[in-house]
């Protein structure tokens, strides 16, 4: 049996930006229209070191993918110089079930998360956006800013995080890294009014427990994609912009309606329903769910992930680095 490793730098160098919305699409559409088996997230406490074994296994078939992301929750691991949430995706060959694959799940995660919203953007935000605004530096927004980069013209990103230091970081790095090959022009805003001042579009991916913006500031055609409440208390965008927007959609009902406070808030409030999300991104994708209609309509998309979305991308990975020679490998 033959196991390809794959770093994240085997993972970058062999799969852009471009690929990975396609194959989110393709992820999201598979499973908007039930041709994919994802069993409910595995989840083992591991009390004695304070920490949590997560497993994401699925299989699609239409795109040969079938696997398990492993996660650990440990956030002692922090004060042992070590990632708190590592991650691997182990990836099998759907023919003959040996195990073909094992690869950085954390980066994985980072290049489904930015494409699903980058897969968003290109169906919903208006073709014309040129001001985006970003909401939380961390380890996830890398990732959105490129997807947003790749889909639209943007010319300018303003960025805020509670942590203004690290959104100055951020804004300088980014700058290097997408300045001249996007022509874009980076800067930090003060507030998050001032972010969303003009905002084209908005992507939100912070911790927050208490909305990032004020959904009445937001200007009309804007599409907003909320990526960072995946739990009943984490609430990212307000009830204001979830009963207002014109069109509100999500990754999977499933996952948003059961783990996202941005969803589940309004509606214990009685203020909003399930049955009022415009559709299932795949759905859009598979022509079942109407898309924007003009350029006044606020659209939002809400994600919490899925493990579609990682088999699908790790699939597609795992074929471009056997294809270009690409990732260390094991025999045994
Ligand atoms: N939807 C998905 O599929 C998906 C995938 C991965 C991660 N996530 C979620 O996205 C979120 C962000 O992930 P990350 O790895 O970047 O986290 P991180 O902890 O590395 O960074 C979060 C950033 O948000 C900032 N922040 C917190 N509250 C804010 C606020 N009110 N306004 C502006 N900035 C604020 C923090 O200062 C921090 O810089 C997490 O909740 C994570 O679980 C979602």
């Amino acid at each position: 049996m033959k196991i390809v490793v794959l770093n994240q730098n085997d993972m970058k160098r062999v799969f852009s930006m471009e690929e990975a919305i396609q194959a989110d699409k393709d992820a999201l559409e598979l499973y908007s229209l039930g041709k994919s088996v994802i069993p409910l997230r595995v989840n083992i406490d591991v009390p004695k070191h304070e920490g949590q074994s997560l497993y994401m296994p699925g299989y699609v078939a239409n795109a040969n993918a079938l696997g398990v992301k492993i996660i650990s929750v440990y956030p002692k691991n922090i004060e042992k110089g070590l990632v708190g949430v590592p991650a691997t995706m182990v990836l099998k060959n759907s023919e003959t079930g040996e195990v073909c694959s094992l690869m950085d799940g954390t980066c994985l995660t980072q290049i489904r998360t930015g494409a699903v919203s980058g897969a968003a953007m290109d169906l919903l935000a208006r073709k014309d956006s040129k001001v985006f605004a970003l909401f939380g530096t961390g380890g996830q927004a890398k990732t959105q800013l490129e997807a947003i980069l790749t889909v639209r013209p943007i010319e300018i990103v303003k960025v805020f995080d509670i942590n203004m230091e690290r959104a100055e970081n951020f804004a300088s790095r980014m700058t290097e890294a997408f300045g001249e090959k996007f022509d874009v022009k980076i800067i930090t805003a003060k507030s998050s009014a001032e972010a969303i001042e003009d905002a084209d579009i908005i992507t939100s991916v912070t911790t927050t427990k208490t909305p990032a913006f004020d959904g009445r500031l937001v200007k009309r055609g804007c599409h907003i994609n909320g990526v960072g409440s995946y739990t009943p208390e984490m609430h990212e965008l307000d009830e204001y912009i979830i009963t207002h927007a014109d069109k509100v959609y999500v990754d999977t009902r499933d996952g948003v309606l059961n783990e996202s406070g941005d969803l589940i808030i309004p509606i214990n409030k009685g203020i909003y329903s399930g049955d009022k999300i415009t559709g299932e991104l795949g759905e859009v994708i598979a022509g079942k769910a109407p898309g924007r209609a003009n350029d006044d309509e606020i659209t939002i998309f809400k994600t919490t992930g899925s493990a579609v979305l990682d088999l699908v991308t790790a699939q597609r990975i795992y074929e471009s680095a056997i294809e270009k020679g690409i990732g260390s490998i094991i025999e045994f």
